[in-house]
């Protein structure tokens, strides 16, 4: 019999739906009329028992259950996503069971929403949307001091974690001239910082000044940084790695992006430094307890949402990138399978896991 797939999201698979055609596999697939939702608990572990593949997204959690509803059949789950703090990656290892992910192809989307949401919360575009949509803005003429803030130029910026998404948007900040690039990392990763210079500006065409660059520890990037990019992956390492002590530590001028996961930000620290002026806002594409998050927020409350930019976990939302993020993610499945026809992108498996 032809190897079973169990497909947990309605998305674009040409390239399993290939494979389907020309026999190699059978796909098991959402009902037409569930739409893009997630699927329920008991769908998954129900359609799991007897697949040798399983593509899941970020709402699907990989744990005992999750297997043992699987059986010895399963090879390779494949997640669409570069995050896997969803899977109980260890347990899946130990029982040879394979793991793909998508990075690589996301890191500039990311790093443009990075860039989108430090721009939105320094120049207040949260409460100026707010005031046009309300019909307030004839109480709001032009002043010469309406909706300031800070410019993005000739900071000093900050990246808790300096992989592939930090560096592309690195790359998009040196038009911004910089003042200086900090950043923490906890791996060695491709970047060599060795002479101590990330890029240059460019000017008419030649590079006329370089930016410095700097691997600093996190409280010190924290005193530093006038804009913090939370750009690490969520393991018990760097939970709340923006606390209560890094708010603190941080000028009351600075602001924090967070385009990771949730949990590596204090959500209660954050709230309550925000009310304090303690600092000066945030931009947040993640946050804890997502996506039940409700307009009575502490975030999203009178005494704190002038200065939050909350989207709703749109990082990777460009059309090209959530395609290619599609085909890795049904080709990591074949390739683990052995049913790769050679054309295109590589799998990516097990890759830095
Ligand atoms: C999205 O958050 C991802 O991990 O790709
Ligand atoms: C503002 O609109 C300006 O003209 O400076």
């Amino acid at each position: 019999p032809v190897p079973k797939i169990l497909v947990c999201r309605t998305m674009p698979t040409s390239v399993l739906k290939a494979a389907a055609a020309a026999g190699k596999v059978e796909l098991i697939t959402r009902p037409d009329d569930e739409g893009e939702q997630a699927p329920s608990r008991d769908w998954v572990l129900s359609h799991l028992p007897g697949v040798s593949g399983a593509v899941i997204c970020l709402s699907e959690r990989v744990d005992a259950e999750f297997l043992d509803a699987a059986g010895p059949s399963l090879k390779v789950i494949s997640t669409m996503s570069v995050g896997y703090d969803h899977i109980d990656l260890a347990l899946v290892k130990s029982r040879g069971i394979r793991v793909g992910n998508t990075p690589g192809v996301l890191d500039d989307a990311v790093a443009e929403l990075c860039l989108l949401l430090a721009l939105m919360v320094t120049r207040q575009v949260p409460v100026a949307l707010r005031t046009v949509q309300e019909g307030r803005w004839p109480s709001f003429p032009w002043t010469p001091t309406c909706f300031m803030g800070p410019s993005m130029g000739a900071k000093t910026i900050g990246f808790l974690g300096f992989g592939n998404i930090s560096q592309s948007l690195a790359n998009l900040l040196v038009p911004f001239k910089p003042k200086r690039l900090v950043y923490t990392t906890s791996r060695p990763r491709k970047f060599d910082a060795a002479d101590g210079y990330f890029g240059s500006l460019v000017r008419g065409g030649f590079p006329v000044e370089r930016i410095a660059v700097e691997n600093v520890d996190k409280m010190q990037l924290a005193k530093v940084a006038d804009v913090v990019f939370v750009l690490v992956d969520l393991n018990p390492t760097t939970k709340h790695i923006v606390d209560k002590e890094f708010l603190a530590a941080m000028k009351t001028s600075a602001y924090v992006v967070n385009a990771s996961r949730g949990g590596t930000v204090d959500t209660a620290a954050l709230a309550e430094a925000l009310r304090t002026n303690s600092i000066a806002g945030a931009g947040l594409d993640v946050i804890e307890g997502e996506p039940d998050i409700q307009a009575s927020h502490p975030l999203l409350a009178p005494d704190c949402r002038d200065k939050v930019a909350l989207l709703p976990h749109i990082g990777s939302g460009t059309t090209e990138t959530r395609q290619a993020m599609a085909d890795m993610t049904m080709k990591n499945v074949l390739g683990a399978l052995g049913l790769r026809d050679g054309h295109g992108k590589e799998a990516v498996m097990d890759a830095e896991l």
